[in-house]
């Protein structure tokens, strides 16, 4: 994620574009940068850092007059976020300008390819590739910007929503989307380019929102035209009078960034597995991983360290590690791992896991392992953060900024992430067969969709979120894959609504917790057909004799579980081990809605941080 801005028209495009870009920060914010043209030069300005500190810098770096501008909050992917990584990035020859939000996949052959024909880089971007990719087709055949934009993102494979400007022909900036949001704001002789509506919202109510494989050439006094990216047929405009205020259009239109995040995940897992699991190749390719493959394949046992929510999905690594690459895994609290003076053989791999990338016990946790001997890899969120510096090597998650406290999209990547990396050591260990290792590559890339599916029970949760608000206790049970979740489904609902909640394997019922039943007593039971099912349904079957209350989780088409439950949810169907990124959903929904219906305040929920930085 990261926010981009354009402006071109008779104002000047300073101002517009510095607001635009403070108003996209909550879309990325570990670097910013801005690029004008006043009617002889391109102006660069770019900064690790805030939009208040590029517009510290720019306003005495650069003059900021010009009616032609461009600027980029940035979420890095590639290249740690520091001023030369920055965007804009300009080409060799000076002339091109870019702004990127999304990923180039292959941009690393693309890479060699220029710096065979004599292309240099300053930075560590895949951005700064794709505008010389762009410079490179335009040199070859004298072409205009437009049309060496089309044929360069015709090589491309990723996601983009960009902005790119010719100095050469200063009356146009040419934009395009893939898989990334771009929105066109039409104003009186003035466009507006953005991430979403938020920059222009104030100069012009009528918006197109490009949509997949579009794109278009911005030009002052000529209709906009917008074509398709293949095979350049135009393409109708669909001009929207939007209706949106600043704030609602922040959150995409939902009341609550938590909300916002629980709908990324589709977008998000996708993204995460971008350019690194190719199915029909039976192909999974993490440089991190590739890197210290033999550490990992020799590794007597793999230890876990996280907190909360990322420990969790440490918990669900365990199983599918286990599962998969027959590896013994530890999970371990970081905060307790780093005080009980643990034994860390030299052989050991650690795995940290942590959204964030600054969790205090974490950090330190990674200190001593590798005071050890240990080799340390982290799963982070954040580029360039404490614990991805801190790590031998990593492997980010790509779930984009994570604004709400409450973690969703975070845990569904992590989990993406971590059965990535087991199924690469399946694969490099022989512990899966070739068949099975293909049919679970299959699996994890129709995910999204499952995902997309299992949130169309939003509607289901919240009926449910009513009749149980008022609880003053809930249990959360799950078996094998699906214990973790129940842990997850319980912090969630703590952690935003206020109301006790516990997770359990479910056998554990009969060894305590069944004491607890009775007709106040809410129960969710995560009950998919493929883990553990039979047993399962005899805890509900304990559950029900004593009045518990059931809301179950179940696989679309259940029948036996719904006639025990009180309530059901149904997901779609899908393996064991990647039932957990499905069944969590209609918790993290129904957490959601409990919390809404008690008015908590769900983003900044009272005593959290979104960022433990102390013990
Ligand atoms: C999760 O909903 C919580 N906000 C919290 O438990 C969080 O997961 C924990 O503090 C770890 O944070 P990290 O992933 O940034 O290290
Ligand atoms: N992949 C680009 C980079 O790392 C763009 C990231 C973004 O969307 O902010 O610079």
């Amino acid at each position: 994620m990261c926010g981009i801005v354009g402006y071109i028209g008779h104002r000047e495009a300073y101002p517009i574009v510095i607001k635009g870009l403070k108003r996209l920060e909550y879309r990325g914010y570990d670097s910013a940068g801005i690029v004008l043209y006043d009617g002889k030069d391109l102006k660069l300005s770019k900064t690790k850092g805030k939009v208040s500190d590029l517009e510290e810098k720019s306003s005495k770096e650069i003059s900021t007059n010009g009616t032609i501008g461009m600027g980029h909050t940035r979420w890095a992917t590639h290249g740690v976020p520091n001023d030369v990584n920055s965007h804009p990035h300009l080409s060799n020859s000076g002339n091109l300008a870019i702004i990127h939000n999304g990923i180039i996949e292959n941009y690393e052959p693309l890479k060699k390819e220029l710096i065979n024909r004599g292309y240099t880089f300053k930075s560590d971007t895949d951005t700064e590739v794709l505008v010389n990719l762009i410079e490179d087709v335009q040199k070859k055949d004298n072409l205009k910007l437009g049309k060496a934009v089309q044929i360069a993102l015709n090589q491309v494979i990723g996601a983009y929503a960009i902005c790119v400007f010719d100095k050469q022909k200063p009356d146009e900036i040419v934009v395009a989307r893939l898989g990334s949001p771009l929105a066109i704001g039409i104003g009186k002789d003035e466009f507006f380019i953005a991430s979403d509506a938020t920059p222009f919202i104030e100069y012009t109510s009528n918006a197109i929102y490009l949509e997949d494989e579009e794109m278009a050439i911005v030009r002052l006094h000529k209709p906009l035209k917008i074509r398709k990216i293949k095979d350049d047929s135009l393409v109708d405009p669909y001009i929207q009078e939007l209706q949106m205020n600043l704030e609602q259009i922040e959150k995409g239109g939902y009341d609550h960034f938590m909300m916002k995040e629980i709908y990324e995940q589709p977008n998000v897992i996708k993204d995460t597995y971008r350019g690194r699991l190719h199915a029909n190749e039976g192909l999974i390719r993490m440089a991190g991983i590739e890197d210290n493959i033999d550490k990992f394949t020799n590794a007597k046992r793999i230890v876990i360290i996280a907190c909360g929510t990322s420990w969790h999905a440490g918990l669900v690594a365990e199983y599918i590690f286990e599962e998969f690459a027959r590896i013994p895994v530890e999970v371990e609290y970081a905060s307790e791992f780093r005080y009980r003076n643990p034994i860390i053989n030299k052989d050991d791999v650690i795995i940290a896991i942590s959204q964030s990338g600054e969790t205090a016990d974490t950090l330190a946790a990674i200190k001593l392992a590798k005071e050890n001997g240990a080799f340390v890899f982290g799963v982070c969120n954040v580029v360039g953060s404490s614990i991805s510096r801190e790590t031998h090597a990593g492997a980010y998650t790509h779930a984009g900024p994570e604004i709400g406290v409450a973690s969703t999209k975070a845990f569904t990547t992590q989990i993406t992430v971590l059965t990535m990396i087991a199924l690469r050591l399946a694969k490099a260990k022989g512990t899966l067969s070739n068949s099975d290792f293909h049919r679970y590559l299959q699996e994890l890339e129709i995910i999204p969709e499952k995902v997309a599916e299992a949130l169309k029970t939003n509607d289901k949760a919240k009926e449910i979120a009513a009749v149980f608000k008022d609880a003053t206790n809930f249990l959360y049970l799950g078996r094998g894959y699906n214990f973790p979740v129940a842990l997850e489904g319980a912090l969630k609902l703590k952690e935003i609504s206020y109301i006790h909640a516990e997770g359990y394997p479910a056998a554990e019922m009969k060894h305590g917790p069944i004491a607890l039943i009775d007709e106040q007593m809410p129960v969710v039971v995560i009950a998919p057909k493929q883990g553990h099912y039979d047993k399962v349904v005899s805890n509900i079957q304990e559950i029900k004799s004593r009045s518990g209350k059931i809301i179950a989780i179940v696989t679309k088409g259940d029948t036996q579980v719904r006639d025990l439950a009180d309530y059901v949810i149904e997901i779609p169907d899908a393996a064991d081990a990647m039932s957990p990124l499905l069944t969590t959903i209609p918790l993290q929904l129904l957490s959601y809605h409990i919390a809404v219906m008690r008015e908590c305040n769900v983003d900044q929920p009272r005593n959290l941080a979104k960022s433990v930085t102390v013990e």
